[in-house]
């Protein structure tokens, strides 16, 4: 694993950035994996930078997003398909041509966890991932408890993760129930990972999801196991990561 403690989170999401922007310099052609929330906006925007900046072309790049709610409407301010368009698809000039994000209301929804899945498989595998870590360490919305095995898959959120977006919702009995998300499975076999953490929020859960047992009760943990991860955190998040 490489740890890169970056300094604050302007300084986390410059770094991310740069990861995926070797990668997509290296390989135009890239299949990367992508997360919402708030700790990747950051690099969001850098990214949007170095496009303007005429240094990066993501057009070539096919990208997948991590999850979806369930239930919410598409075109919903509140779904990640709005987030992806808003922070970052919509701000370049030259968005990549393929760009998947589970659907929020499949008519089937086996029908789209498999469809999803042949996607990324005939895309040729995910190159690059990056991802965040919710409250409880779970990665995309794969919640404790989940098998390993899973590929995409529907999930029934977690409390802690529904409250986390009460505010956003207007109170927890709007946040959905369900979500759909790419599996461990999926994750484990990308070929290279980033893990994103900002804010003394995350530190516990980080050094659990880091130096504890790996355990389908920290998702996050099983990410110890895959030969290229690199996390990058800024120092409040990696506040547990190191003794006094
Ligand atoms: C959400 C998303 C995850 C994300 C996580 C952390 O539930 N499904 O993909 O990584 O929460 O979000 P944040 O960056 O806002 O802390």
């Amino acid at each position: 694993m490489n740890l890169l403690i970056e300094r604050n989170a302007k300084d986390m999401s410059a770094t991310a950035a740069r990861l995926v922007a070797r990668q997509v310099l290296t390989q135009p052609r890239s299949v990367l994996a992508l997360p919402t929330g708030d700790t990747p906006r950051g690099m969001y925007d850098v990214l949007v930078g170095l496009e303007q900046g005429g240094l990066l072309d993501l057009s070539g790049v096919c990208a997948f997003n991590l999850d979806e709610y369930l239930g919410l409407p598409e075109d919903d301010p509140r779904s990640f398909r709005s987030y992806m368009l808003k922070h970052l698809w919509e701000r370049l000039a030259a968005p990549p041509a393929h760009r998947y994000i589970p659907m929020s209301n499949p008519a089937d929804e086996q029908a789209e966890c498999t469809a999803y899945d042949e996607a990324m498989r005939r895309a040729g595998g995910v190159e690059l991932m990056v991802l965040g870590i919710g409250p409880n360490g779970h990665i995309g919305f794969n919640e404790p408890g989940t098998p390993w095995a899973l590929g995409t898959h529907f999930v029934a959120l977690a409390e802690v993760t529904r409250r986390k977006e009460a505010a956003r919702f207007g109170g927890l009995a709007n946040v959905p129930r369900w979500g759909i998300s790419m599996g461990i499975r999926t994750i484990m076999r990308s070929g290279q990972i980033v893990l994103l953490a900002s804010g003394e929020g995350k530190a516990e859960v980080l050094a659990r999801a880091l130096l504890g047992p790996v355990t389908t009760e920290v998702p996050a943990s099983v990410l110890q196991l895959h030969p290229r991860l690199t996390v990058v955190v800024d120092r409040p998040a990696a506040g547990a990561l190191t003794t006094p």
